[in-house]
């Protein structure tokens, strides 16, 4: 591979641990091994970093410590979230609303509920990328339990109105109703938009570590004091049997510091991000032609850019950024890989090729504008090239333009 160098734009699939979280990592990895759950000095010395680093998890959504179950990520917080508490539901169910732009983690949990009885109703998020409060509400029936829509999307940053839909539920509650549960996924927007979850109003909440600035391995479950949820991993004691086996401690210090780290610098990372973002989108659009933004202009996360290219294939974009050290992504990073178009970007009305033809740029805090400038520069000439071959093209020659079929 010849690039001269390496600029990293898929911070939305996972973020490179910031070193202060390594420095409080390292102790628990060496000379303070011991396990959380043992009685001598090395277990408390352990369960003592894992109770403060609840602190500070729960500090970053305004959570009581107690509230936080840790675990290995956000899928498994989601499958927590979704099969715990449907599985303590009783009467169980049999319904469910969700969005039709969740991460694959939950359109998957929601999918094999289906097959066991559970009805789902999937709420459109129509071309900007927001569910509609209206459809929340006319989607409610009697026998709904858990209405689960996330924080903010994945691909496209969208915001979703977690808070509203949390006042409908409150609402709902009020006049009588007792099983009617929210659940959000912030595994996206932790760290990125103030979280509190008294004023969100939802039940429970999903958190990832390794989106923050902390390894891979750990995540939290926020679930709101007086909520029942059964443990799906079941043999042991640990997380108040919420999530039975030995605690990831080195993981878990890690979540904490980077929780801590990330609210302290919510404000000063998203300003960078999102200059960032607003010069790399006016220069594409700038410079680079037949493209289609995905997603509200304004109601989403600092940090993401989606764009669709016309004319060109996602993948075949990719690579050719890679070719020049260049990291981006098309559709989730669960879903690259495969060349079904982005249901995401589907969801938007958006057609197959423009769901084929979406990247996802998601900046991060040490990202620079000259990386930027980089970015464009390579964007506009890799585009150029692609159109070229491509036989999605409209080929252009004087005074004459069509399409070349395949
Ligand atoms: C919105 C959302 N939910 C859940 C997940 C899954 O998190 P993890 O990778 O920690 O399992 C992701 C990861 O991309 C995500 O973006």
């Amino acid at each position: 591979m010849s690039f001269t160098r390496r600029v990293y734009l898929d911070h939305s699939a996972t973020t490179p641990a910031d070193p202060r979280v390594v420095e409080a990592m390292m102790p628990y990895l060496t000379e303070r091994f011991g396990n959380a759950s043992s009685v001598h000095f090395f277990g408390q010395e352990a369960r003592a970093a894992v109770d403060r680093a609840r602190r500070e998890v729960a500090g970053l959504i305004g959570a009581r410590s107690n509230e936080i179950v840790f675990l290995s990520g956000g899928t498994e917080a989601n499958n927590l979230a979704i099969r715990g508490l449907c599985e303590a539901v009783e009467p169980p169910g049999p319904h469910i609303i969700t969005s039709s732009i969740e991460h694959s983690s939950l359109r998957g949990i929601c999918e094999a509920l289906e097959k066991r009885g559970w009805e789902i109703t999937r709420l459109p998020a129509y071309e900007d990328g927001v569910v509609r409060l209206e459809d929340v509400r006319s989607a409610l029936r009697a026998d709904t339990v858990l209405i689960s829509v996330m924080l903010a999307n994945n691909e496209i940053g969208t915001i979703q109105p977690i808070q509203e839909i949390g006042a409908l539920v409150r609402q709902e509650r009020a006049s009588g109703r007792k099983h009617l549960w929210l659940h959000t996924d912030a595994v996206q927007a932790a760290g990125r938009i103030r979280i509190d979850v008294e004023q969100l109003g939802c039940d429970i909440l999903s958190l990832s570590a390794h989106k923050l600035y902390a390894p891979k391995g750990a995540g939290a479950l926020y679930v709101r004091r007086g909520v029942r949820i059964l443990g799906q991993n079941v043999g042991g004691h640990q997380e108040r049997e919420r999530r039975a086996g030995t605690e990831a401690v080195p993981g878990i210090v890690a979540f904490g510091a980077a929780a801590r780290i990330a609210r302290e610098e919510l404000d000063q990372r998203n300003d960078n991000a999102k200059e960032l973002r607003e010069k790399f989108e006016a220069a594409v659009a700038e410079r680079v032609s037949d493209v289609v933004f995905n997603g509200h202009p304004e109601r989403r996360l600092s940090h993401i850019s989606n764009i669709s290219f016309r004319f060109i294939e996602g993948q075949s974009l990719l690579i050719n950024l890679d070719l020049e050290g260049i990291a981006v992504s098309t559709g989730s990073a669960c879903s690259s890989g495969t060349l079904e178009p982005s249901p995401v970007i589907r969801a938007l009305g958006r057609n197959d090729e423009l769901a084929r033809g979406a990247i996802r740029f998601s900046f991060g805090k040490d990202n620079t504008a000259a990386e930027v400038d980089y970015v464009v520069d390579v964007l506009s000439r890799v585009a150029q090239k692609l159109r070229t071959l491509s036989p999605l093209n409209k080929v252009k020659v004087p005074s004459l333009e069509f399409r070349v079929s395949s």
